[in-house]
């Protein structure tokens, strides 16, 4: 399964703080009731039961019957069970925009995730696209078509420099790629996360020659050759990337696998047409999937690829919930908790 986005946008975590909810209590896990997602393959469902030690329900509209906490593994949360008694919920999705957007979250709930190996798969999507341009694929791809000969050199992305937007999971992946590869790696995030407070020295995560903060990035678009976005979809990087950003760039790539309405579409295209972009990369689009008569599909020089980057597979599921459950178990906080106030 793959990602999904549509959000609606006004609903988006805001990034007010939000104190982070208690873990799951031994008693109430022990009562708890399982509930997955009816998409879920049969296989996968008995991981889940085996790694719980309980059977599975179908996590539907109306919650089962008794008062007993629910741990619930999917996609989406009903509003019937955006309730007190939800207590844990495990997404099968890396992004969260989703499922906190489509009502209030209940404070009490974990909320964790799954990301798996999409970080190599997506690193591996975003090299891929970087060397079939370094190596004129296009181009040697419409020679053939009209069977033209002509020689075109290729493009050394050693010694290039990317800029990534999220240094999470994915972005820090896909930095650790671009690092062996000789691209030169430029981090962008909301946050230190990795180091001391701004304005002091910043630590640098493995991937990254150097990290900045989100609003420090104009000199560093100008001198890129690649932008590649992981951005989540928050209320912060809804429209993130607009005229001012793409203003700033002097002909990169752009490449998005983050979320696709973090992107000002108008402002992309006017970038395609004038140049400042060179071409674009869209694994994710604000509105998904496009209709035939999108006007996303007319867009110069750009490629999309149908939110495929980072497809879950049912392995990534079921070893991301397996560390889950054995953290909670062990009374830590997992790894993969969602903070529900920041949207990520
Ligand atoms: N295309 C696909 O198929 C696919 C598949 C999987 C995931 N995704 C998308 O990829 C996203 C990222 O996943 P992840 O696992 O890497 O998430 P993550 O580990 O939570 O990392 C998110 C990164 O984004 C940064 N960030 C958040 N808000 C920001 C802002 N306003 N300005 C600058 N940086 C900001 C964070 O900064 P800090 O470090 O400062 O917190 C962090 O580095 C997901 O949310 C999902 O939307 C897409």
């Amino acid at each position: 399964m793959s990602e999904s986005s549509g959000a609606p946008h006004s609903l988006l975590a805001c990034g007010l703080p939000v104190p982070p909810p208690p873990l799951p209590a031994p008693d109430s896990l022990a009562r708890a009731r399982l509930l997955v997602a009816p998409s879920l393959d049969s296989c996968l469902v008995r991981e889940l039961e085996r790694i719980a030690g309980r059977g599975a329900e179908p996590l539907a509209d109306v919650p089962p019957p008794s008062d007993a906490p629910l741990l619930c593994v999917g996609d989406a949360l009903p509003d019937a069970l955006r309730a007190d008694r939800l207590l844990w919920f495990h997404s099968i999705t890396a992004g969260s925009d989703r499922l906190l957007s489509g009502g209030l979250w209940p404070g009490q709930a974990l909320l964790t995730r799954t990301v798996g190996r999409m970080g190599e798969r997506m690193a591996q999507y975003v090299l891929g696209w970087m060397l079939a341009e370094a190596q004129s694929v296009p181009e040697f791809a419409e020679q053939h078509a009209r069977a033209h000969w002509e020689r075109l050199p290729s493009e050394l992305v050693a010694g290039q420099t990317a800029l990534i937007y999220g240094t999470g999971r994915i972005g820090a992946a896909v930095g650790r790629l671009l690092t062996a590869c000789g691209v030169r790696t430029v981090g962008v995030a909301r946050t230190t996360r990795y180091g001391p407070e701004p304005g002091t020295e910043r630590a640098v995560p493995p991937g990254f020659d150097r990290v900045i903060g989100a609003a420090e990035d104009t000199g560093a678009l100008g001198e890129a050759r690649w932008v590649i976005s992981t951005l989540p979809l928050t209320a912060a990087t809804e429209g993130f990337f607009g005229a001012d950003r793409f203003a700033a760039v002097r002909g990169a790539t752009f490449l998005n696998v983050g979320r696709g309405a973090t992107v000002d579409m108008g402002a992309l295209e006017t970038a395609l047409r004038d140049g400042r972009v060179r071409r674009a990369v869209l694994d994710v689009l604000p509105t998904e999937p496009a209709a035939p008569e999108d006007p996303v599909w007319q867009l110069p020089r750009t490629v999309i690829t149908s939110h495929s980057s980072g497809i879950t597979t049912d392995e990534d599921i079921a070893v991301d919930f397996a560390a889950c459950w054995a953290d909670v178990t062990a009374g830590r906080r997992p790894g993969l908790t969602v903070d529900t106030g920041r949207g990520y």
